[in-house]
């Protein structure tokens, strides 16, 4: 498969601080997630995803615990793990209609992330600060996904937290689901949403 990306350079390779891009801008200024019903085929084929994830965890991360994992759905997976989530809604006699549509969740696109967050309780690096470490990889990993021609949305839903569906996935101790990431084909544009008052956001200390 052709690389997308640049390789990563040799450890101590010295790195530019900045990169100037109208391209990066663009994708920055104009990006927009795609619906979650509207995500088809194709998608990141297992190697390009491969790829995708390395990018996607080139993220800040005090003192470098890589504080995160990828749980990769594809083709029948997700039937799979679909099929777990409707047993756990089945055994606590949930609506019919709500079980068949855990079953299809994840075929709502051709390839699903679910990036975990794995805090290091070692006493020195605030669980916080890990966590949002998890949180910017996966608004990495849909950046890097725009920029390589896939489309993609950031969703929680409800297994992202219930303690079930994190047995169901193997999360341990203080895992929790940062967010499942949806990858593919956009089916239809999506359009500018509302933004933030910019004014109420932003406080100035000035001199
Ligand atoms: C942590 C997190 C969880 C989210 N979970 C959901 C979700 O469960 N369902 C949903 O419709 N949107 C969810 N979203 C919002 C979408 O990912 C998306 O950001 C939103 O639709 C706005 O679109 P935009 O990303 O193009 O601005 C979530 C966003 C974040 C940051």
């Amino acid at each position: 498969m052709t690389k997308r990306f640049p390789p990563a350079p040799p450890l101590g390779t010295p790195m530019l601080p900045v990169r100037p891009s109208t391209d990066t801008r663009a994708l920055l200024a104009l990006r927009r997630s795609a619906g979650k019903q509207f995500i088809g085929p194709p998608g990141p084929s297992p190697e390009a995803l491969d790829e995708l994830l390395e990018i996607a965890a080139r993220v800040p991360d005090h003192r470098k615990l890589a504080p995160w994992r990828f749980i990769v759905f594809e083709g029948d997976a997700r039937t799979r793990f679909g099929e777990g989530l409707a047993g756990i809604l089945s055994g606590r006699k949930a609506p019919e209609a709500e079980i068949a549509e855990a079953g299809k969740l994840l075929l709502r696109a051709p390839v699903v992330v679910a990036v975990v967050s794995s805090p290091v309780d070692d006493g020195k690096t605030p669980v916080w600060e890990q966590e949002l470490s998890a949180g910017a990889v996966c608004y990495n990993l849909l950046l890097a996904a725009n920029a390589s021609g896939w489309a993609g949305t950031w969703l929680s839903e409800w297994p992202a937290f219930d303690a079930e569906a994190g047995n169901l996935l193997g999360l341990v101790g203080s895992e929790r689901v940062a967010g499942f990431i949806y990858l593919g084909t956009a089916t239809v544009p999506s359009t500018e949403r509302p933004r933030a008052d910019m004014a109420a956001k932003v406080t100035r200390w000035v001199s």
